[in-house]
């Protein structure tokens, strides 16, 4: 039993392992672009190269987008340029083209000659990784915004999705800098962003990854929003909460790749060291979620919910929270139960019993301790409810020994055991001592 069991470094090895199992099943063959800017190409980079290295091997479809901004502006600086930005976007002249295109193509080799490297002395010792960069990208001019040509800075025309899938099929990793080709054979610069969003959706990928340079989206209470739905993400884009710059025009990727058909974008904060395997191979993650399909469902159980529930309640049985039910009961009960699910993991488990006289019990309402206070509950509840409704029930009741005041706060209000219909009074344990509870429901 997990209660019972010691914590030794082998155990949490073992554990780390089973939890990430799943997550390397799904991810084998899916195709994730990701994005790092020009700053993570620092003393730490080869961390991040490793961890490429090992997504690659675990057989996920790599796209990655390098920036380049920091390189650039070291060489405008260099040269005396002048250095102009309107609205976030760089006005690139023929001189800062030049630096752009040196600045991109040292970059470029530089993150082709450490993806080249054996690995020596690293877990990924041993690795041939190849790596296709090129042509991919198609781009026209950005043109005069605001009465301000931006000259040779770009925007994305069209990224060419059949030939970077020839590479990935071939298990190449696809290499895209923040450059586009104009067909008429003109260079421009682009933002390694778009490049990164456009790719994304071209291609259907499974995920956009964007290494954010500022820790990730915090709530109200300053503490780090682990998941978004496209929906909450646009909201919180367009509320008056304070987002740093960097976290902005990532969220706004996120949504755009998301809004376009990208099924889920990643914000990582880049100095979380394996932050990347992190967010992909653990159930919380380190990083903000924003994810285009529901990333969390409320659900009718189904009979392979069964050993799931199990896990969730036992621990409650234990102490005596809940009454224990057998696997064989479970499975004969099953159709009784909602489910809360994220990634096949269930989080929450509420039972509805109907009896006749339009009254139903509430039962077996738990939430796994580590995901309590976030509404999970209230949203169970409401559901069961609504269940409830559906079949024409008007009364409902709940028996607890140790939730009294999550339900008086929540409309019930205390009961007497000759409230509860004959048939469920019989089975009533007067050593449990539960508290009755009631509610009821109106149309
Ligand atoms: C009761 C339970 C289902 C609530 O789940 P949840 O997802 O944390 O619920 P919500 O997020 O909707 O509500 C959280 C609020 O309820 C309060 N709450 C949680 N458990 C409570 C309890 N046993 N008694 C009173 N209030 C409680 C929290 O303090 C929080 O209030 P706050 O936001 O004002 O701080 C969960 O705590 C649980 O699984 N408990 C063990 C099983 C149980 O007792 N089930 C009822 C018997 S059928």
């Amino acid at each position: 039993m997990a209660g019972k069991r010691k914590t030794t470094p082998q155990q949490v090895f073992v554990d780390n392992i089973r939890q990430a199992a799943p997550y390397i099943h799904a991810h084998r063959d899916a195709t994730f672009v990701i994005m790092f800017g020009g700053e993570s190409v620092d003393e730490h980079f080869s961390n991040l190269i490793h961890d490429l290295a090992l997504l690659y091997s675990l057989g996920i479809r790599l796209v990655l987008v390098h920036g380049a901004r920091p390189q650039i502006e070291q060489r405008l600086r260099r040269a005396g340029a002048q250095i102009r930005y309107v609205n976030d976007l760089r006005v690139t002249d023929d001189d800062a083209l030049a630096c752009v295109k040196d600045a991109v193509g040292s970059l470029r080799v530089e993150i082709e000659a450490r993806l080249s490297m054996g690995l020596v002395n690293t877990p990924m010792a041993g690795a041939r990784i190849r790596v296709a960069s090129g042509n991919f990208v198609t781009a026209r001019p950005l043109g005069v915004r605001d009465g301000v040509d931006h000259l040779h800075t770009g925007q994305v025309r069209r990224v060419d999705a059949d030939g970077i899938r020839q590479e990935l099929q071939a298990r190449r990793i696809v290499l895209l800098s923040p450059l586009g080709y104009s067909p008429t054979g003109e260079v421009f610069n682009l933002s390694a962003g778009e490049v990164a969003a456009a790719a994304a959706v071209a291609l259907h990928a499974d995920k956009l990854v964007l290494l954010t340079a500022e820790p990730g989206l915090r709530d109200g209470r300053r503490r780090l929003v682990r998941q978004l739905s496209l929906a909450e993400a646009e909201r919180a884009l367009g509320s008056r909460r304070r987002i740093g710059d960097d976290l902005r025009r990532h969220l706004e990727l996120a949504v755009s790749g998301c809004r376009r058909g990208v099924k889920r974008a990643h914000l990582i904060d880049r100095h979380i060291d394996g932050g990347l395997l992190q967010e992909l191979f653990t159930r919380d993650g380190v990083g903000t979620l924003v994810s285009a399909e529901r990333y969390e469902d409320l659900q009718p159980a189904g009979i392979d919910d069964v050993g799931g529930i199990l896990e969730l309640i036992e621990p409650l049985e234990a102490q005596g929270v809940l009454v224990k039910r057998s696997r064989e009961r479970l499975e004969m009960e099953i159709d009784h139960f909602l489910v809360v699910k994220r990634d096949g993991m269930i989080l929450a488990c509420a039972a509805l019993y109907p009896y006749p006289g339009k009254v139903a019990e509430l039962a077996c309402l738990a939430v796994h301790p580590d995901y309590r206070g976030q509404g999970r509950g209230d949203s169970l509840l409401a559901a069961v409810e609504q269940r409830a409704r559906r079949a024409g029930v008007r009364r409902l009741f709940v028996l607890t020994t140790q939730a009294a005041h999550w339900f008086r706060e929540r409309g019930f209000r205390p009961g007497e055991l000759a409230d509860l219909p004959v048939k469920r009074r019989a089975l009533y344990n007067y050593q449990r001592n539960s508290k009755v509870f009631i509610k009821e429901l109106d149309d």
